[in-house]
Order: structure tokens, then sequence, then C-alpha cells
């Protein structure tokens, strides 16, 4: 895909959100825990969810879209334990499947995806949930192994309150009878989402800060459930708002779950107006609003998932700031690009020294991972000339459903085209 953002066009107008990508894909994995239907509504339709469908499909799964955004999803067959290497290996989250499959199936196997831009990624403690719960785990030629010999609830404590580690072990706990705790949990709304799920499954879930337990069932039943806004592309969409300057309104949004991001941009100068399912920002664009300081942290703490996009409003900001990134080892690769457009960044560690500019000239810049590409793009909106963005492996398609389209909508003078395997371009202006 290659992104070309004509700039200096302010934002004015409406945008609802989708629901949220990394919500839908655990509440998809959870889907293996029973044969009967489960309904799930306000699915988002991006890359890595129609992956994720493409998964469960393969595992014996029948996935019927009822009507946009709302899929039905029921055993049609005996569920395999293995899904195809090729699919896994295109989703992270996909590794989400192994404790599932496991407490259904009674053993799954799945390849590690690997790495990816943003860090190694590993897995340990997921497996240290699952080894604890009781599996036997082994793992052979890069991908693991899980069987259920004789599942049991158990207490674990997780170093660092890792998302998928938590989603893992809540699901496999779920399904094994008796009371398991996790000390240390995750708390993000997508978290949250997952046990609403699974207690309409049938299990017994109680969260806490620092502590979640599960009151485990024999077998689950289906459910019917709405899929959470994705505050991810709400925050990108407001902080467009931001950094191009205009007056935008972001509907069908928890403004609750965005707090870390709504108070910064508070300190930064930016209007924001919270209202009880939109947010409303409104800005004179690049040097109306001063730098600050953005630590990326587990939630409730201001989400990783929009660090790039804030990179990208800080380079613009009067004075300097500094973003300091504690959840992903090397999420700094939209810096360089940045960099480019001549934003003048340093970078020691996880940490990023900026110091604001009156304003960026548009050059040609590559995508990292999702939200690098959004950050470029948000970048381009405000960048002197033109700025093409080059998404080769459509990274930016795998979170958002239409953030050309949506940008547009709201002013933005963007031109998105398809890259064919040679390079050539087939033009799709939306
Ligand atoms: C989820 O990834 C999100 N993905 C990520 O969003 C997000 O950046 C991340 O949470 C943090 O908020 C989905 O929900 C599908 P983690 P996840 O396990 O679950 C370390 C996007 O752009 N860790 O909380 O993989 C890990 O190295 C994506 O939508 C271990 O050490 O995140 C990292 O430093 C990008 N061992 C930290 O925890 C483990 O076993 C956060 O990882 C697992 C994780």
């Amino acid at each position: 895909m290659r992104v070309t953002v004509y700039g200096g066009r302010r934002l004015f107008g409406e945008i609802a959100v989708d629901g949220a990508k990394n919500a839908a894909l655990p509440l998809l994995a959870a889907t293996v825990l029973t044969d009967d239907e489960v309904i799930l509504e306000n699915v988002p339709d991006v890359g890595d969810v129609r992956t994720m469908i493409a998964l469960l499909e393969s595992v014996g799964k029948r996935v019927l879209l009822l009507e946009p955004g709302v899929y039905s999803i029921r055993t049609e067959r005996e569920l395999v334990g293995t899904p195809p290497e090729e699919l896994v290996r295109r989703l992270r989250a996909s590794f989400l499947l192994l404790g599932p499959l496991m407490a259904r199936h009674g053993s799954s196997q799945l390849p590690l995806p690997g790495g990816c831009p943003i860090g190694v990624r590993p897995v340990d403690l997921h497996l240290k949930g699952l080894r604890a719960l009781g599996a036997e785990l082994s793992s052979q030629g890069g991908s693991w192994g899980a069987r259920a010999e004789r599942l049991h609830p158990a207490e674990i404590h997780l170093d660092y309150p890792s998302v998928g580690a938590t989603e893992q072990i809540m699901m496999t706990a779920a399904l094994i009878p008796g009371r398991t705790v996790i000390s240390n949990p995750a708390q993000d709304p997508e978290v949250h989402d997952l046990a609403r799920l699974l207690i309409k499954m049938g299990a017994g879930i109680m969260i806490e800060p620092g502590r979640l337990q599960v009151e485990g069932a024999k077998k689950l039943s289906g459910a019917v459930h709405t899929v959470i806004p994705d505050r991810i592309n709400a925050g990108t969409f407001l902080i467009a708002g931001a950094i191009a300057g205009g007056d935008v309104t972001v509907t069908r949004c928890q403004p609750l779950h965005l707090e870390a991001l709504l108070s910064k941009l508070d300190e930064l100068g930016i209007t924001v107006h919270e209202h009880v399912e939109s947010v409303r920002v409104i800005s004179d664009g690049p040097g109306s609003f001063v730098g600050g300081r953005v630590e990326a942290r587990p939630y409730p703490g201001f989400p990783t998932d929009l660090q790039p996009q804030m990179m990208a409003l800080l380079s613009v900001a009067r004075g300097s700031s500094i973003i300091k990134e504690t959840v992903w080892e090397s999420r700094f690769a939209h810096a360089a690009e940045l960099v480019r457009m001549g934003a003048q960044i340093r970078l020691e560690g996880s940490t990023a020294l900026i110091e604001g500019v009156a304003g960026l000239s548009g050059a040609e810049v590559s995508v990292n991972d999702v939200r690098a590409g959004a950050a470029l793009v948000l970048a381009g909106l405000i960048a002197e000339g033109a700025t093409v963005v080059i998404d080769r492996d459509e990274h930016i398609r795998r979170g958002y459903r239409d953030l050309v389209g949506d940008l547009n909508r709201l002013g933005a003078a963007i031109i998105e085209e398809t890259l064919t395997v040679e390079g050539s371009v087939t033009a799709e202006t939306r």
C-alpha cells in the first residue's frame, strides 16, 4: 500500500470508532471454549480479525457473517488442535489459541509466530501460566505443544502485567473447575471485555486491582456479546485533530478508556471536551501547543499503542518533549522516519528526546508496524507538500478499517494506492 498525504489541511467533523481489534481477537479465540453458538457484535473489519476468523475455521469452527460487524461462531466439526502454520505466522495473537484449544481438545500445537518490528514478543508468561494449570508443554522446532494431562486450578503471579498472558490464562482457567487466581494481571479494558464474555458463557470472574479470580466451569455455553470501542483508533483520530488543527469529534468511544491521553492533551494546552460516548478536540495545529513528557506504561498508564502518534504530535510542539517507552524494547523505528521529515528527535535507549520544530516537510517514509504507519500518516497531515508513506506489508490495514477514508472524510487530502508485487501502483483514491 502507498499512501500519499498532501499536508496543510485542517480537520473538521465527526468520526465514529469501530470495535476494538485488541478486544475482538481474544473474544474470537474464546469461542473455541464451547461448541455452542457465540454471537459477537461490533467486530471491526480489519486484517488481523480476518486472519483470526480464518484460524477459527481451520480448527473446525463455522464463522458466519450475519450482518456487517456481526458474526455467529459455532463448532461445525471435531475441533483440531493444530491450526496451519502459515495462518499462525501472520498473527501474533494466534498464540492465544494454545491454552483454549488444549483445554477443549486435550492437546494443541502452535508455532511461535516469531518476533515482530516492536520487539521479541516472548511468551514465557503464557507458558508459566499454562504449566501452573497442569499443562504438559513441549517445544520442538520453534513451535509449542500443550497437553491437558491433569488440568487443575492454580495461583499464578505474573512478573509483568502481560495482556496476552492474562487473557491466555483466564480463558484456559475458565474451563477448569475450581478457583484460579492471577496476581498482577493486565487491567486493560480489553481484558475486562473478555472477562464479561467468559462470565456470560458460564465462568465466574472477578477483577480487582492487582488480582483476577476465575471460577472455572466443566462446560461453557454460547453467548451474545458486543465488542468495546477501539480506544487506540479513537486516540489516533483525536491526535490527528490535535496535530492538523481544526475541530474533530470522535463518537461511539468510551472516554473512560482514554483518560491518560485526554489528560496529556490537556496538559499540552489542547482543548478537549469529554461527553458520555464522544470526545471533541479543538486545536490550532502545529506550534499551538507545548511539549511535555509521555511515558508509555501498562494500562491505565499512557498506552504504548499511541506512543508513535504522540511522537508525531510532539515533533511540532513548542519546546522540548521526552517520550519514555517502558513496554516494548524497540518501538522507536518511526523516529528515524519522522527525522527524514525534519523532526528533531534523539534516541537514548528507551527514551526519545524531541525538540519541537515549526513544521515538517513531505518525504518518502516507510512503515514498520501498524501504529507507526498511523503516526507517519498523521505527520503527513501537517508536512509541507506531499508525504509518501510506503506500507509494503499493509500494516495499517491490520489495525484500521479505513484510516485514509476516515481522515479524508474529516477534510484531509490523502490518496491510497495498492502496491502490486512488482511495485507498480493502481490508484485508489478514497
Ligand atoms: C497486546 O500485545 C496488544 N496486542 C499490543 O498491541 C499492545 O502493544 C500490548 O498488548 C501492550 O499494551 C493485542 O492485544 C493483540 P503484552 P501483547 O503481553 O499481549 C512482555 C497493536 O498495535 N512479555 O502485554 O503481546 C513483552 O515482551 C499491538 O495493536 C513478556 O515478557 O502484549 C512486552 O515487553 C502492538 N513475556 C510486554 O510484556 C510474555 O510472556 C507487553 O507485552 C508476554 C509479554
